[in-house]
């Protein structure tokens, strides 16, 4: 069983593959965390210790027990109100601005199987999965707090969420709500967090946790280029293969906070949920809220086997719908083919040259809507500019589809252009704060998504553009940072960025209900909302805008602590490269796309003979590696940010068939020799280079290494196919 408690002790634990966490109900009602770690068959109550400390208050119950204080102790949900004065999970604030409150222990609940959220994603799964409900009640103020755990046995996966019920006699205010807390009695641990910008995203960074707090997060309405929101709690001594780490992925795409407190005691307390800046959310009598869910995974296996925890965990327990399972098309995006300068007959070229290329699906980028010749207008004004197109949309997808490709359209659904139908005839569905002139962000104001009105809008608008021709593909786009977060329809304003979500949340969920045949691709200036909420939407995101092939080996190395390769959107674009002006060989830019969901974005019409050929053997290497790379485990064996390599590996669970990429970031004149130790392989067993038919053996290539003699040129590139034979 999944999920234990003991009645006698009180005590529950949940227990997946590999690990065991643990909570108790105290004398007193409280719940302690008593442990998250290695897998353990018995109680791990010994470990709390009692001794009287001053400054840190005891609970009234406690009586003369000054040994007993919430300040001190691991707890599962701290709450403002209990003499606990480290960081807490939860804030209420009452009408009369009274904050303290104390929850209690009331009851709970296991059964089979995984809880859903209403009108959030969270992970699903039908079998090896119990839940565990534990229900809280303040007895002053009638709040109820419900933690949800999920217990998803096979890739280590506990997740987390939480219920508020007001069920008193007036409105309350939640100002803070974590969706999982973690308190370590002790440790020397490293916050590893992912930091970055537009069109550099996911940067790594490591640092001690200290006395203080540290936090990442985000306000700016999407889970943001700037900081990723999963985090990596890490001993000090962790490292890619060994030693004790956890990690901590929101599912959720707005607004963040993921903190780590060293407190007086030495003692490390991790939170992570919503951000509490620009949120206060109004709960009327009777009403219920829930908090986005965190994944938590934990591993003494280092960092690599936290990844792959959490790559399983996605494709198979967030990711949805066909293509789930399915290999995805090859595709070839008009952006940055032809930007905003594109006809009819030109995507009809371009769909021609694509198809003798062996590319599947063409995908018209922006620029195909109202009147969008740049990008100041249009938004909102979802039907084709048939002006421009010199056909309806209808034949565009007809002409496509006789090409032999699939067809795409991109679309950015929560915008709009003040120069646009939409926003002449609705003003008032923009954010928008009366008496102020709002902040613009590419020339565009957000449509608000609070508003069901809008959304129902947003909903027959796209609907009725994807019912009037075949569409096999659309890219959601999200172009900008909120601001001016004010609806006309919200009762209180503090509840309107999480009710935008619930927005997005739910036009998401009403299309690609609708339109199950989709293949759905989640964008926000390529990864500024990248993360497992849109996951559970769309099965693949593209993942910066930068398409520079070296500077994708940073960016996708920090995306794959979290996010399985199935989920990387990565193109090979043209050189020099339009981000960043440096110019690689088609070969390195094919390796490193092809570790992603795989395509094209340059002008087909303008590539050499010589360009064409190589990309036509690429694609045709694509179909082979697909499945492997599709499911296959993931292996970093380098850090470019320090080796001056970028290697990784593909295996599959067989260990039959592995995929090495290594590209040489770092040349010099007579280069030594790179030794690559691969990982995951049968020590036991022989693997051949598909290339030269050169056998390795496996204990050999895992112990010593594989030589990697450099070849010229400025990034040379190798993709090395390996086959077991013996
Ligand atoms: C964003 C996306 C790009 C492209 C443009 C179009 O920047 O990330 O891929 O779709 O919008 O305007």
């Amino acid at each position: 069983m999944a999920v234990l408690y003991n009645d006698t002790e009180k005590i529950f634990s949940l227990n997946t593959k590999n690990t065991t966490y643990q909570i108790k109900v105290d004398s007193y009602g409280y719940l302690l965390h008593l442990y998250y770690g290695k897998t353990v068959n018995t109680s791990m109550e010994y470990m709390l210790t009692y001794s009287d400390r001053s400054f840190s208050g005891n609970p009234y119950a406690a009586g003369n027990d000054r040994t007993y204080s919430l300040d001190v102790l691991p707890q599962e949900f701290p709450v403002q109100g209990t003499g606990d004065y480290r960081s807490v999970a939860l804030i209420i604030r009452e009408e009369n601005g009274c904050c303290d409150f104390s929850l209690h222990y009331k009851g709970h609940s296991i059964t089979d199987g995984k809880y859903s959220l209403k009108g959030l994603p969270a992970a699903y799964s039908e079998e090896k999965a119990q839940t565990l409900e534990i229900v809280l009640k303040d007895s002053r103020t009638g709040i109820e707090v419900t933690l949800l755990y999920g217990v998803i046995e096979d890739c280590d996966i506990i997740t987390r969420s939480v219920k508020v019920k007001n069920s008193g006699s007036e409105n309350i205010y939640i100002e803070k709500i974590a969706s999982a807390c973690l308190d370590f009695l002790y440790g020397n641990y490293d916050a590893i967090t992912f930091y970055g910008r537009h069109a550099m995203e996911r940067n790594i960074n490591r640092t001690p946790v200290t006395h203080g707090i540290q936090s990442i997060g985000s306000k700016r309405g999407t889970s943001s280029h700037q900081y990723n929101p999963f985090v990596i709690l890490a001993a000090e001594d962790a490292t890619e293969s060994a030693g004790e780490c956890y990690g901590a992925a929101f599912v959720y795409s707005g607004n963040f906070l993921a903190g780590f407190e060293r407190d007086q005691f030495d003692q490390i307390r991790f939170l992570m949920g919503l951000s509490d800046e620009m949120f206060s959310y109004r709960l009327g009598i009777g009403e219920e809220f829930y908090a986005p869910e965190v994944l938590l995974s934990y591993t003494d296996m280092g960092l690599n086997r936290l990844s792959q925890n959490f790559h399983y965990c996605i494709r198979e327990h967030i990711c949805r719908g066909q293509y789930k399972d399915q290999l995805r098309p090859v595709l070839i995006n008009s952006w940055e083919a032809c930007y905003f300068d594109f006809n009819g007959e030109t995507l009809c070229q371009l769909a021609g040259q694509a198809a003798e290329l062996g590319i599947e699906l063409l995908v018209l980028d922006d620029g195909w809507f109202g009147e969008r010749n740049d990008d100041n207008s249009s938004l909102g004004d979802w039907y084709a500019n048939e002006k421009k197109l010199g056909m309806d949309l209808k034949s565009l997808s007809e002409k496509i589809h006789k090409k032999g490709l699939l067809f795409g359209i991109w679309i950015e659904p929560e915008m709009v252009s003040e120069n646009s139908r939409l926003y002449r005839s609705h003003p008032e569905w923009a954010l928008q704060i009366p008496g102020k002139k709002p902040v613009r962000g590419r020339n565009q104001l957000i449509l608000d998504f609070s508003n069901p009105e809008v959304v129902q809008y947003m909903f027959d608008s796209i609907s009725s553009v994807l019912c009037q021709c075949e569409i096999n593909y659309v890219k959601w786009d999200m172009n900008r940072s909120i601001s001016d977060v004010y609806s006309i329809n919200a009762v209180y304003q503090g509840n309107v960025l999480y009710d935008y979500m619930l927005g997005v949340y739910s036009l998401l969920d009403r299309l690609t209900g609708a339109f199950p045949d989709i293949l759905w691709e989640g964008c926000s200036g390529g990864g500024g909302r990248f993360d497992a909420g849109m996951m559970y939407y769309t099965p693949q995101i593209w993942c910066s805008d930068n398409t520079d092939a070296v500077d994708r080996i940073y960016i996708q190395y920090g995306t794959s602590f979290c996010y399985p390769l199935s989920v990387t959107g990565s193109h090979v674009s043209a050189v020099p490269n339009h981000q960043t002006g440096r110019v690689t060989d088609i070969d390195i830019r094919g390796c490193v796309a092809m570790t992603g969901a795989f395509g094209y974005e340059l002008d087909l019409m303008a590539l050499t003979q010589d360009e064409k050929t190589k990309i036509k053997q690429q694609i045709q290497n694509y179909h082979k590696l697909a499945p492997l790379l599709k499911k296959g485990h993931y292996y970093r064996l380098s850090n470019p940010f320090k080796d001056g390599l970028g290697v990784w590996e593909v295996i599959d669970s067989s260990k039959e068939t592995v995929l090495l990429s290594i590209i040489l970031l770092n040349v010099h004149g007579n280069m030594p020799v790179v030794y690559i130790k691969l990982q995951g392989l049968d020590s036991t067993k022989y693997y051949k280079n598909t290339e030269n038919g050169k056998v390795y053996p496996g204990s050999g290539l895992m112990q010593y290494g594989f030589p990697v003699l450099a070849k010229p040129g400025s990034y040379p590139s190798f993709q090395i196919l390996f086959e077991r034979v013996l």
